[in-house]
């Protein structure tokens, strides 16, 4: 049994889509995958279908109820803010110790692969002194870097990746998903990234157009996870 972290250098990044179709990539080939999104901020209990643990329970097949959900994201905030602003909002917080041991006991329970998306960029703070890269660094789990192609993005990667390798957490992957509307080959970036990147494989991902979609590039990541 093995677990992945997923992580990006940003929020919007595509953390979700990525382990959406990397779901039904493993599915296609038979493995009985499992996802968590344990911390959603910007949940809207009125349209739970939309949001991340919502499309990641369609994306294994499961129906998308209030027990479901209290399984793959216990912590759920309406506000759409950084996980400590949006529980302060409700006058709540994210207990660090609480979140560890949560993904300790789903990654103990798992039969296959877990796949954990992340929450925002690497350093977005879960309270007022633990980000999630002292999450990643916490739980020791080997984790996928997901990034744009819009301008900036190679900055704000290698930015993400030199944080993660201050930690000794070298990311198994980094997934290049092409940013919409932007005037930056995809190629282009994917190759620049791989270049400040070395001993890493990287990936690039164009807009599909369906989450359930096959792409090479899922198919390399999938292999290497
Ligand atoms: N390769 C792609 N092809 C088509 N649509 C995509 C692709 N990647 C991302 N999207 C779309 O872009 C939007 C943002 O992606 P997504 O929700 O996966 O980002 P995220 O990093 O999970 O954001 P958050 O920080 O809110 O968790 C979504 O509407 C998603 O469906
Ligand atoms: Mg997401």
């Amino acid at each position: 049994v093995s677990a992945i972290f997923i992580t990006g250098s940003g929020t919007d990044i595509g953390k979700t889509f990525v382990t959406a179709a990397l779901i039904h990539e493993y599915r296609r080939r038979g493995r009985s995958i499992a996802a968590l999104k344990p911390v959603a901020s910007g949940f809207d209990p009125a349209a739970p279908e939309a949001s991340d643990p919502g499309i990641l329970l369609s994306a294994l097949g499961d129906a998308i109820t209030r027990e479901a959900l209290d399984q793959i994201a216990p912590w759920r905030f309406r506000a759409p803010l950084s996980p400590d602003m949006a529980a302060a909002r409700e006058g709540a917080a994210i207990d660090f110790a609480t979140l560890l041991q949560f993904c300790r006991e789903c990654i103990a329970a798992a039969r296959d692969l877990l796949l954990i998306e992340g929450v925002g960029g690497v350093m977005v703070p879960l309270d007022p002194t633990h980000t999630v890269l002292d999450w990643i660094a916490a739980i020791s789990l080997p984790s996928v870097l997901v990034a744009g192609s819009y301008l900036g993005a190679v900055s704000h990667t290698l930015t993400a990746l030199a944080a993660l390798r201050q930690r000794d957490l070298q990311p198994r992957a980094i997934l290049v998903n092409e940013s919409p509307d932007s005037g930056v080959a995809l190629d282009e970036t994917a190759a620049t990234i791989a270049r400040f990147a070395a001993g890493i494989p990287v990936l690039a991902l164009p807009r599909l157009p369906s989450i359930a979609a096959p792409h090479p590039a899922l198919q390399h990541l999938a292999d290497l996870l």
